[in-house]
């Protein structure tokens, strides 16, 4: 089992996060969409693979989650798994199946994808992957979380763990709180922590080992709707209290989703949470769309300027890093 652990210290040690490039074909083509560019499966193949052979890939990203469709992809012969594990990076795969309406709690979702789940995953080992993702969502509203809503999508979310521990690989565990609704910080924290507790009672139920786990929490902020104005400092304070209480001490680490703030505001807000962070968790990233976003824009320019394009993504990269290791700053935000 220590062999789970050294992945998941090799993913998220020393300054490195996680891309997150796993989106769905119908969440990529609807980010395509957004720059104008058709999402066809060469394109969604070209941007990735631009970034997957960046420099910063050596340096900054020390695990890729992968979708269904790219991790079977090859680019000039070479298959992108080798093509990642080239770069000293891992590569992961997410192997839910997407979210449906939850039975009796119709505004909810539950995430679906255990059926035939050990077979998928011993394929996914012998291309190359040795970790997995899912994630379960929650939404914040006068009756939700709704307890059904948290205790179906812990189990599920423990049920996974232990298939893909069987496989040999390490959990990305993902229960995101969305940031969705007007809601303020301090109710994502009470939120956030219930959700998270239950998710451990469920993987320590399922025997999961928690030292070949990797967390993948949202950060505690106001709802994208609310009012409330709360600084950096105060986001991360919020943030470590809410892991502290609530995350067993064997885990070894925590990989923070975007979620839908900006790229700098998750740059910030890491950078404050890794100076307060006195915990024995690595504090890192797992993002998508906060290391992406600037990148797709300019690619959709001028989708042959690979060179400008991994300048764009390498600085994001680089500052994520820098913030996993309390060492950002808005003067070097803007070098
Ligand atoms: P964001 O960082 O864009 O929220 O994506 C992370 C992710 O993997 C969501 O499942």
């Amino acid at each position: 089992m220590s062999e789970l652990n050294n992945i998941a210290l090799k993913i998220i040690g020393n300054g490195k996060g996680i891309l997150a490039a796993d989106e769905s074909t119908g969440t990529m083509t609807k980010r395509l969409q957004s720059v104008n560019v058709e999402s066809s499966s060469e394109n969604r193949l070209k941007f990735r693979h631009t970034l997957f052979s960046s420099k910063s890939m050596k340096t900054c990203i020390g695990g890729v989650i992968l979708y269904d469709e790219t991790i079977k992809q090859e680019f000039n012969s070479k298959k992108i798994p080798e093509l990642i594990i080239n770069t000293g990076a891992i590569p992961g795969i997410k192997v839910d199946t997407g979210t449906k309406t939850l039975a009796n709690s119709p505004e909810e979702k539950i995430t679906e994808g255990l059926d035939g789940l050990r077979d998928r995953l011993k394929n996914y080992y012998k291309i190359g992957a040795r970790f997995a993702k899912w994630r379960g969502v929650y939404l914040i509203s006068n009756s939700c979380p709704s307890k059904i809503a948290i205790s179906t999508n812990a189990h599920a979310l423990a049920r996974y763990s232990a298939l893909v521990q069987e496989a040999g690989m390490v959990p990305i565990v993902e229960p995101e709180v969305l940031m969705d609704g007007n809601h303020s910080a301090e109710v994502c924290l009470d939120k956030t922590s219930e959700v998270i507790k239950k998710c451990f009672e469920e993987l320590i139920l399922q025997k999961v080992d928690l030292k070949g786990v990797i967390l993948k929490p949202n950060m505690i902020l106001p709802g994208s709707r609310s009012d409330q104005k709360i600084s950096s400092d105060e986001i991360a304070e919020l943030t470590v209290k809410c892991l502290i209480e609530n995350v067993p001490t064997e885990v070894p680490g925590i990989a923070f989703l975007s979620g839908g703030q900006t790229e700098v505001e998750a740059t910030k807000n890491l950078n404050a949470i890794n100076k307060i962070n006195k915990s024995n968790f690595i504090m890192s990233y797992s993002y998508g769309r906060a290391l992406q976003q600037s990148a797709l824009k300019y690619w959709s320019k001028n989708l042959d300027d690979i060179e400008g394009t991994q300048k764009v993504f390498n600085h994001r990269a680089d500052m994520c890093s820098l913030a996993s290791k309390g060492k950002w700053t808005e003067q070097v935000e803007k070098n």
